[in-house]
């Protein structure tokens, strides 16, 4: 019997979340204890999900289900759930931030028809065609989307780093579409006036991990990996498709890999290669956590592997500078937040 592992994952409630707790099950052997404790934001999304995890884990024994209600827009949520984390566990293997989303108001349907017209390998994998709000702002006077997909995941860290500190191992998940993104504006670091935040979110979780994955390994012992899910289908668009659009955007999906995207990787089982793999199988002396990105990608033929970037510049990790300092006085001032909150 192996030593007893402890992963969390957010939003595990759906898409890759779920996958990635199936995937974890899947690749952590039975004789492993193994404690998964899933985050969501409702009571009940967060019973249903481990009552299906339980199906999914049927026989397995030494396995725990353990939840906590994390809403990432809200400073307040993050601090209780780090201070609940903390007293129920001593340390935590994987953290898997993988809940997140955009602010998204529709799709451009003419503007999709005439991209995918146009070039559809990038149409599919880059699309311009998703649109975004603009300027939200979250309760916590903090730029919505960026509080989401990127503070709140150092937040929580930080909060959790002695949990994490002497070998666990922090999986973040970025896009694709981050290889979009607009340049880095230190004027508008929260992105509020940004007509894309939820890609310039993603690529901006890659500059905080530029800026922390080399410190924390060598002073926490705790490995970040940056990855990304290549191009699933999960509900992060459902509002905008019906059975007929998401049919369609399947078979492009499919048409896309047969076409030589490697990013088509379509289920979202299959999107989380790269992260579970990272948690679970990447050895740090072949696989760095420092300026290299794992994606899960597949071929023609859906089968699935790893695939290694390694594109951080130097423009990048002075942005990440930047970003990082930024990231610091926000901790700082949410930490205030919190204390006077509770006084
Ligand atoms: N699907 C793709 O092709 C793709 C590609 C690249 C990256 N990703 C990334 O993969 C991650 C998971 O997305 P997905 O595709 O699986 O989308 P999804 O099906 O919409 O799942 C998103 C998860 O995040 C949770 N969440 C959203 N807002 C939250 C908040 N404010 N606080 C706490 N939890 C919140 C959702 O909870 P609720 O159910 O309560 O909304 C859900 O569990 C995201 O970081 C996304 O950017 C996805």
């Amino acid at each position: 019997m192996g030593t007893k592992r402890v992963a969390v994952i957010t939003g595990a409630n759906g898409g890759l979340g779920y996958a990635i707790a199936c995937r974890l099950l899947d690749s952590i052997p039975s004789s492993v204890p193994l404690t998964i404790v899933i985050t969501a934001r409702h009571l009940r999304k967060a019973v249903e999900t481990i009552s299906r995890l339980r199906a999914y884990a049927k026989g397995r024994d030494l396995l725990t289900f353990d939840y906590v209600l994390l809403d990432l827009t809200s400073v307040s949520s993050i601090n209780e759930v780090s201070n609940q984390l903390l007293s129920r566990y001593t340390h935590i293997d994987y953290l898997f931030c993988n809940a997140g989303g955009g602010d998204f108001t529709g799709i451009d349907w003419p503007g999709a028809f005439v991209e995918i017209l146009s070039g559809p390998l990038n149409a599919l994998t880059h699309p311009h065609f998703k649109v975004e709000r603009c300027g939200r702002i979250s309760r916590d006077s903090l730029g919505w989307v960026f509080q989401m997909n990127v503070f709140a995941n150092y937040f929580l860290m930080k909060q959790i780093s002695t949990l994490l500190s002497g070998g666990g191992r922090v999986i973040l998940i970025s896009s694709i579409e981050s290889r979009i993104a607009h340049e880095f504006n230190p004027e508008d670091i929260q992105l509020t006036h940004s007509d894309q935040p939820y890609v310039d979110s993603k690529k901006s979780l890659e500059l905080l991990h530029t800026a922390i994955a080399k410190r924390w390994a060598d002073e926490l012992g705790v490995l970040i990996y940056i990855t990304h899910p290549g191009i699933c289908h999960t509900s992060i668009m459902a509002e905008y498709l019906n059975f007929l659009t998401t049919f369609g955007m399947l078979c492009l999906f499919y048409i896309a890999r047969w076409i030589g995207s490697p990013w088509h990787v379509v289920s979202p089982y299959n999107g989380a290669l790269a992260p579970v793999w990272a948690a679970v199988n990447a050895v740090p002396e072949a696989d760095p956590v420092e300026g290299v990105t794992y994606a899960s990608a597949s071929d023609r033929l859906g089968r699935c592997y790893v695939k290694r970037t390694d594109d951080v510049t130097d423009e990048d990790r002075k942005n990440a500078a930047i970003l990082l300092e930024e990231l610091d006085k926000l901790v700082q001032d949410s930490l205030e937040r919190v204390r006077l909150e509770s006084s």
